[in-house]
């Protein structure tokens, strides 16, 4: 997969491209990248790439020009890629669009600047602007690197594990499990017993529930816009079970009895 960042800013990518899993699928060839200098593209003696909006305003605003000469050199090294414009105005980022991208032979990336782009760019040279959250950052270099990170994981052969990326949150619109890793016991706090038993059938089982009663915990909105599994559905409804057991002996015996809390 080949992704072509187009920025004023190319230097904020070289220390991206050489650390971790960015860098280790460069070096497996199973990605290339870029990037082009929309400065390159300016003219004039100081190359100017923003100008003040018609209408008045605060700000400054990408100029179409550059931008469009920077978007169609990219284009013209690799036609069919799908050009995304990084903006708080897009569609939100996420895991499935993470997923839809990495299907793509490659991402042209276009990061703007400042009170934003001329509209005109909006229109005849970008297919999709995509937002990385509700908050206004100064450019999209950051979201592009953003955007790169998650869909390179999803690259084949780009993580170590094979199947790592299908346990991650988010890949069943559910959070993941909780992980832990040695020493036995951190500060007094004790690894799960069932992950140390051997037994991959339960430890599987208590991954499942944990991942599901976390995301009910945390997320519930991953949850309601889920079809549940009848497997899902039965441990929800023992959690219920559960919870009424601990209410209704609090009203059979009183609290006070219980555990003497106030
Ligand atoms: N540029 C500025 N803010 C942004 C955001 N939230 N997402 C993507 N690009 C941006």
């Amino acid at each position: 997969m080949n992704f072509n960042v187009l920025t004023i800013f190319p230097e904020m990518f070289v220390p991206f491209w050489e650390h971790g899993i960015v860098k280790k699928a460069i070096d497996r060839n199973l990605i290339s990248v870029s990037t082009i200098n929309i400065r390159d593209f300016a003219k004039g003696k100081h190359r100017v790439t923003d100008d003040r909006p018609y209408g008045g305003g605060s700000g400054m605003v990408v100029k179409p020009e550059p931008l469009a000469n920077a978007i169609r050199a990219a284009k013209k090294t690799s036609p069919s890629l799908r050009t995304i414009l990084l903006t708080p105005q897009g569609c939100s980022f996420s895991q499935k669009k993470a997923r839809e991208l990495a299907a793509e032979k490659g991402l042209i990336l276009v990061c703007g600047r400042y009170e934003g782009v001329d509209e005109r760019i909006c229109h005849d040279f970008v297919d999709d602007e995509i937002s990385i959250g509700d908050y206004v950052l100064t450019g999209g270099e950051l979201a592009s690197m953003i955007i790169i990170d998650a869909v390179v994981r999803l690259i084949p052969g780009a993580l170590g594990n094979a199947d790592s990326a299908d346990n991650d949150s988010f890949s069943d619109s559910l959070l993941a499990h909780a992980q832990y890793t040695r020493p036995r016991t951190f500060e007094g706090e004790e690894v799960p017993e069932v992950l140390l038993s051997g037994n991959h059938q339960q430890i599987e089982e208590w991954r499942f529930e944990e991942s599901l009663i976390r995301t009910f915990l945390k997320r519930q909105d991953l949850l309601k816009e889920r079809l549940l599994s009848e497997r899902e559905i039965e441990i929800l409804k023992k959690w219920c079970r559960d919870i009424e057991k601990i209410i209704h002996a609090q009203s059979v015996f009183g609290s006070d009895t219980l555990s003497g809390n106030k």
